[in-house]
């Protein structure tokens, strides 16, 4: 464990390495409990660095054995060797060789950083300071070396073995039950890209062959019996390398791709140097265990960790304020590749819909940062939505501003000029500024100030002139550290919609505008649009072209005029959700919704539009979740009013449209055998949004159609929202169909979690009550992260009413937990206390309820940095 209290680290206080690593040959001996790690460091003293500097070397935990320089051994004085740290306050020469010989006990490893066992298999985690819990070493992403790894273990426990880059030689030890393996990696990498994997696996094979020419043979290695399941991953991966070299000019290279899915694994996957390690979740999928949003949150991860191999790999970051360099670009990669694999506007509403739902709310309360934030206590903490999807969308607004072919541009520069560098975002910015021309200064305050720009809108329409003046104001809230902000650069794309539903043309003092966007870059600014023949509807931020919350001065009547015309499908989603959202806002305040009328005449529009695609409808008619009207109050809050009105709204829309839903149920029945494409995906998702609301009033009816459904299902999709629509009635099919999933899918480690997860979220006060008992169910497990994020986690985000429970019993529950499970596994159990992060928009007595449970937290002696860090920024 390291310090208790761990000092904040500042970005400003960033000093180049004093030493160097050019290679560093490692050699593995790998035992359960007792694994012999030695690395040779080849050490050079840094021209850059401080001078007369010693070596510093990081550690977390490590046991020491040997020590040795250019070969000869070391000893006493002229090193000092703690568990955290190993200085040479006096080197021996400039340059040199260090030996040094660790024991690490795999087994023992139940933080699941650096080296552990999971399923009896070996693997590591080392981002992004996991190495140093395997060897010393300067175990920063500045130091980049050529790393050669011998491992060594027992044939019959570990016939597979594996390392980053490429295999160079493989045999037996000889007169042992022993083999090793040796993999070199030419390409110089950080140590949190370094991995190795040892153990029982089986593994399917492909190949691919670049656009050069050059053949990389690609691995998925799984568990033994598993192997049908990765192939869609396999395909996915073969997509997204073709995708890159088409949309980015980036070529893979190394002679083989592997990727490894093991089932214990803090994040969803990592992007090590020609070996990714995956959660099983991202991998493994059939019809009958995964359901369409597995099979896309496939297809994204395995596109995101193949990318980081330009971005983040061959080009990585200085340090670990610049993670959403990394980050964040990958995520706009893997959102543009789906984007082309799918349907553009369906993704488009799915990430934002994620963004809203997971970085708006961390923006909007005390543990909102910059997206490169400028000081931290635990990096651990900061893989949060704010870096990885509001960092994507910095480099889409980017891409906005400069138009595709500036983008490119900027990006090719990017890559030529960094290469094999530890880059920062002053670097990126800079490619695209040069590339451009732009002056991108105002834009890079994106990167430094936090919270959600809020833009005021308001237009006045002068019929004689034939002009629109279109009236902005912009606001960043006050964050924590950050009482004051400065205007943004915000890219506006608009539409002004005429009376016949379509664009009129848009035009700046009778200059056009290009792309349908403009910029807004002072605190308030007006637009005059010209040339214009009727009263324009506005369409705002078209495609969410900017991350921000807009207030306009739309009424009622525009948004259901935009949601049946606006040419621009994310707008037309946008609009019909905000009348549902206005409505339940209302609702929620005042304990009576209003008038359901213009939302249904939206609704029934949609349905019918026959050129609307069935996944768009299934977005457009799926009502704001309860995290995003509580959002939207801001303050306050009551979940279990804002649950009422969602359910009045429901029970609304379910009784005025149950002609049209039925009727969409059946249309949208399977016409074939089960496919996952995105189209196939968008028919089931429509067809189970009727079921929904079918069964909204829990008739018979419903309850029956939901149950047939659950029983003939040939696909997970659709037996799950068949379960899931059964768990939300207190019905006596509820509890027989759990138990008939369970007995089905009881050896499916994945298909339990989503069993765990549909238990977690019953809106009902016995509800606390299942999950302390499901917590002594034989299939759960503190020691599995998806586990626990599956029942304990499920609750805490997505289950509000339950969570904060008025007597307080949901936040002590958390945070029980959160302490047993922080001897184990602290980063898991900091995610988890996380989810505090919106509890001061709570009316008063929820409020103080939770607080008291973070308190409790927060005085607890003995605490990891990663829960102590979370506690008091949530406390603030
Ligand atoms: N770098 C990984 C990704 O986003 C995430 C990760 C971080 C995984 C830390 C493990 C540990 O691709
Ligand atoms: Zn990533």
């Amino acid at each position: 464990m390291r310090d208790a209290e761990p000092k904040a680290i500042h970005l400003s206080d960033y000093r180049p390495p004093a030493w160097l690593v050019d290679k560093v040959d490692l050699d593995f001996s790998l035992h359960p409990s007792q694994t012999r790690v030695t690395s040779k460091l080849s050490l050079r003293r840094n021209p850059a660095g401080a001078l007369g500097a010693p070596v510093v070397l990081d550690g977390d935990g490590l046991t020491l054995v040997r020590l040795a320089i250019d070969g000869k051994p070391m000893a006493g004085p002229s090193f000092e060797a703690t568990p955290d740290r190993l200085t040479l306050a006096h080197p021996p020469a400039d340059a040199f060789v260090l030996e040094i010989e660790t024991l690490v006990d795999p087994t023992a490893n139940t933080q699941l950083m650096g080296l552990y066992r999971t399923s009896s298999n070996y693997c590591t985690q080392c981002e992004p300071e996991g190495f140093r819990r395997i060897t010393y070493y300067p175990d920063r992403p500045d130091v980049l070396s050529v790393f050669t790894t011998r491992v060594e273990a027992d044939e019959a426990e570990s016939p597979v073995l594996l390392g980053n880059g490429n295999l160079v030689e493989s045999g037996k030890v000889d007169g042992t039950s022993r083999h090793y393996a040796v993999w070199h990696d030419p390409w110089p990498k950080p140590s949190y890209l370094f991995a190795l994997v040892g153990g029982r696996l089986a593994k399917i094979s492909d190949s691919f062959l670049t656009r050069s020419g050059r053949e990389v043979e690609l691995g998925i290695y799984v568990e033994h019996g598993k192997e049908a399941r990765a192939g869609y991953a396999m395909d996915a991966l073969k997509r997204s390398m073709r995708w890159d070299e088409e949309a980015f000019g980036r070529e893979y290279d190394l002679d083989v791709f592997n990727i490894v899915a093991v089932s214990d694994f803090n994040m969803g996957a990592m992007e090590n140097k020609g070996l990714n390690v995956f959660n099983d979740k991202y991998v493994l999928a059939t019809p009958e265990t995964a359901t369409d949003a597995d099979y896309s949150g496939i297809e994204g991860v395995i596109a995101h960790e193949y990318f980081h191999n330009w971005t983040g790999n061959r080009i990585t970051c200085r340090d670990w304020f610049q993670l959403c360099l990394k980050e964040g670009l990958t995520v706009f990669r893997d959102q543009e590749f789906s984007s082309d694999e799918r349907s553009r506007p369906v993704k488009r509403i799915a990430d934002v819909r994620a963004l809203k739902a997971a970085q708006f709310t961390e923006d909007q309360g005390p543990l909102a940062h910059p997206v490169r934030p400028e000081t931290y206590r635990e990096i651990n903490n900061f893989y949060t939505a704010t870096v990885y999807e509001k960092g994507a969308e910095v480099v889409r607004m980017l891409k906005t501003l400069l138009g595709e072919a500036g983008f490119r541009a900027g990006m090719d520069l990017y890559f030529e000029r960094h290469d094999g560098e530890a880059a920062t975002i002053e670097d990126f910015v800079a490619s695209f500024a040069d590339a451009t021309g732009r002056d991108l200064s105002q834009f890079a305050l994106w990167y430094a100030q936090s919270g959600t720009p809020v833009l005021t809108v308001s237009g006045a329409w002068d019929a004689e002139a034939g002009t629109y003046r279109l009236d902005v104001a912009q606001e960043v809230p006050p964050t924590p550290g950050q009482p004051t902000k400065k205007p943004m650069l915000i890219p506006l794309a608009l539409g002004l919609v005429g009376p016949d539903g379509r664009d009129q043309p848009l035009a700046l003092g009778n200059v056009p505008v290009e792309n349908g966007v403009v910029e807004v870059s002072e605190a308030r600014q007006s637009f005059l649009f010209t040339g214009l023949d009727a009263r324009p509807v506005p369409s705002l931020n078209r495609g969410f072209s900017a991350p921000v919350n807009l207030v306009s001065d739309l009424t009622e009547a525009d948004r259901v005029f935009l949601a049946a015309h606006d040419a621009d499908p994310f707008n037309r989603f946008d609009a019909i959700q905000r009348i549902a959202l206005e409505m339940l806002k209302t609702g929620a305040r005042t304990g009576s919704l209003p008038a359901t009328e213009a939302l249904v005449t939206a609704a029934r529009a949609i349905l019918a539009d026959t050129t609307l695609d069935a996944a768009f409808k299934a977005q457009a008619l799926a009502l704001p979740g309860e995290g995003e009207v509580a959002r939207e109050l801001a303050k306050d809050v009551d979940p279990d009013a804002v649950f009422a009105a969602r359910k009045t709204l429901r029970l609304a829309m379910g009784t005025a449209l149950e002609g049209a839903f039925a009727t969409t149920y059946s249309a949208m029945a399977a016409t074939g055998p089960f496919s996952p494409d995105a189209s196939s995906a968008g028919r089931r998702a429509l067809r189970n949004l009727s079921l929904d609301f079918l069964a909204v009033t829990g008739s018979a009816e419903g309850i029956a159609r939901a149950k047939a459904q659950f029983e003939a299902a040939d696909n997970m999709t659709d037996r799950i929202t068949a379960l899931a629509v059964l768990t939300q009635h207190e019905v006596p099919e509820r509890e027989a169909a759990l138990q008939a999933f369970y007995d089905r899918f009881e050896r499916d480690a994945l298909v339990i979690d989503k069993w765990f997860t549909l238990q977690a979220q019953i809106a009902a006060p016995g509800t606390l009550d299942r999950i302390k008992d499901l917590m002594l169910h034989p299939a759960f497990s503190l020691g599995n992260p998806n586990r626990v994020r599956s029942l304990v986690g499920a609750f805490a985000a997505t289950n509000p009413t339950q969570f904060n429970r008025a007597d307080g019993a949901g936040h002590e529950f958390v945070t029980d937990v959160v302490l047993t499970l922080d001897g184990k596994n602290p980063q898991v159990a900091a995610r988890l206390l996380a989810s505090f992060k919106t509890f001061r928009q709570l009316e008063p007595v929820r409020r103080a309820s939770a607080e008291r449970a973070l308190r409790k937290v927060a005085e607890t002696p003995g605490l990891s940095p990663d829960v102590a860090d979370i506690a008091t920024r949530a406390l603030g």
